[in-house]
């Protein structure tokens, strides 16, 4: 059976959704709706099958429709996003999907009484190398998480509907609430500074920490000589780093700092804690991850979600922690 969609908004980022919606067996892409006369053209000359319309009602009234994709600014995803599953429709909005948690409680107890599948575009839970790591972490191979940093920095794409922080730390929230297996507990800090266009930073540092004292920090820029989409993640036996613009994008350190054990005055060796450390710096091992277009394994699994009610990964209650993360304790500037 073919789920048919609707998909609202095809700027910059709705044509790689778009795109990966025509190419699924499963799906039919029945009307793409955006407000630019320019980006419907787009549309009717890449994908002539496909209707298009300025007006967001011509989906949600069509009964054949039953999914909508929404990739338009962040500002406009509540309000769509509410509309469509009053519609019935269910939905995959791209990140964030709103801007206040109980605007997602809203959404969730709509879909819930209405039987409905929110799926949130956090795109990089269905990235190979992201899932490679969540294996490695589970599995016990890097020993206990001591801290992970991300970087996510670049010389633009500039924004002015939100800042470096909204445009790209859901991205790198969403992977640490998918890594460290969804806790909803956390401390929140973080610092921003406007340097380019008033009111809308440039560049963010926000630092969150997790229990067992594993402390993250999330390095997000637009103002930055180097395109770096890396993280570091440091274990008690091995240590990471996940390097999304490389061609070895895993590297699994065999390094860490372990204490070495001396005789102690009972001739055992338990004085573990009289400062002498041993410095490993063993292997270092570049896996072979297998390449799937996130995009792909992401719509697939939004349609298994609609027809076989799988669980959805990127389901509410993820999409809230990382509204609440983003939310939590105000930036230190505006104190
Ligand atoms: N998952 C990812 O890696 C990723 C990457 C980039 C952007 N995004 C997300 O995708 C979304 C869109 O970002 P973008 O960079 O494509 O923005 P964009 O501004 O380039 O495109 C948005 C499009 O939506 C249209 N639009 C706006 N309001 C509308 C409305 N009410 N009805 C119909 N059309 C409307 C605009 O005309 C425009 O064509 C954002 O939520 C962004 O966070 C995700």
């Amino acid at each position: 059976m073919k789920v048919n969609f609707g998909q609202i908004g095809v700027g910059y980022w709705g044509p790689n959704l778009l795109r990966n919606l025509v190419a699924n067996p499963d799906c039919e892409v029945k009307r793409v709706v955006d407000l630019s006369e320019d980006r419907r053209n787009f549309v009717s000359t890449n994908y002539p099958s496909v209707e298009v319309s300025e007006d967001v009602d011509s989906i949600l009234n069509d009964k054949d429709i039953s999914a909508v994709i929404i990739s338009t600014p962040v500002n406009t995803h509540f309000d769509l996003a509410k509309r469509a599953l009053l519609a019935g429709k269910h939905i995959l909005v791209e990140k964030p999907i709103a801007t206040e948690v109980k605007q997602l409680e809203e959404l969730d107890a709509i879909a819930t009484k209405n039987d409905l599948v929110i799926c949130a575009g956090h795109t990089f839970l269905y990235n190979s190398a992201v899932r490679y790591v969540k294996k490695l972490i589970d599995s016990g191979e890097l020993g206990d998480i001591r801290y992970i940093y991300c970087q996510r920095l670049n010389l633009g794409r500039i924004r002015s509907d939100v800042d470096a922080l909204w445009n790209f730390a859901p991205h790198d929230i969403s992977i640490m609430q998918y890594w460290l297996n969804e806790p909803n507990e956390f401390e929140v800090s973080k610092r921003g500074m406007d340097y380019v266009q008033n009111g809308v930073d440039d560049v963010v540092f926000l630092n969150i920490l997790y229990p067992k004292n594993i402390m993250v920090n999330i390095h997000v820029s637009w103002l930055d000589p180097l395109k770096v989409r890396r993280i570091t993640v440091v274990g008690s036996k091995k240590m990471v780093v996940y390097d999304d613009v490389a061609e070895n994008k895993i590297m699994i350190y065999d390094k860490g700092i372990d204490h070495i054990a001396t005789l102690g005055e009972r001739m055992d060796f338990d004085r573990t804690n009289v400062g002498q450390f041993n410095l490993r710096s063993g292997d270092v091992l570049i896996p072979k991850i297998d390449w799937q277009e996130p995009l792909k394994v992401e719509i697939e699994h939004f349609v298994d979600c609609i027809l076989n009610g799988t669980k959805c990964l990127t389901d509410i209650n993820h999409a809230k922690n990382v509204v609440r993360i983003l939310t939590e304790n105000s930036d230190l500037k505006d104190d």
